[in-house]
């Protein structure tokens, strides 16, 4: 899977996006270790709270089937019917991955045309993890 597939897939999950409030349709593609993808698009909702990012709705798609090995996400969205573009991922949404990700877990930003790479640890530095609690 090359990260441009991966940001194509993002992109095709955006088409479920449910996005009455916002208009604004984000898609997400995450790619497990063992080489599974599990897709995410945004859902709404008219209590505006509940509403759920793409990225979430991925992970808790793959985690409640078992999987809690990434390698790596691609993010991609913007305005519900135009060509995805360059979106990144809330702070929610990184604390969520780290809770389940490695620091060099690859985010894939931008759009089909162009993929810019980073890492958890790029993205959210000096955070609290798992093993914090430990004391580790
Ligand atoms: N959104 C995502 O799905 N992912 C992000 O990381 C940024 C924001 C969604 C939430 C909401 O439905 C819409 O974009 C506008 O904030």
């Amino acid at each position: 899977m090359t990260d441009l597939e991966l940001m194509r897939l993002a992109e095709d999950a955006r088409a479920y996006s449910y996005t009455p409030y916002s208009g604004f349709a984000v898609g997400a593609a995450l790619l497990t270790k063992s080489g599974k993808v599990y897709t995410g698009c945004n859902i709404e909702n008219a209590s505006y709270t509940p509403t759920v990012c793409a990225e979430r709705t991925a992970v808790f798609k793959a985690v409640s089937e078992g999987e809690k090995e990434f390698a790596a996400i691609a993010i991609i969205g913007g305005p519900a019917g135009e060509k995805g573009r360059f979106c990144a991922p809330c702070g929610v949404c990184r604390q969520v991955l780290r809770e389940f990700c490695e620091l060099d877990f690859r985010i894939l930003l931008g759009s089909v045309d162009k993929v810019q790479a980073y890492t958890l640890g790029e993205l959210l530095p000096t955070s609290f993890g798992p093993l914090d609690l430990k004391g580790e």
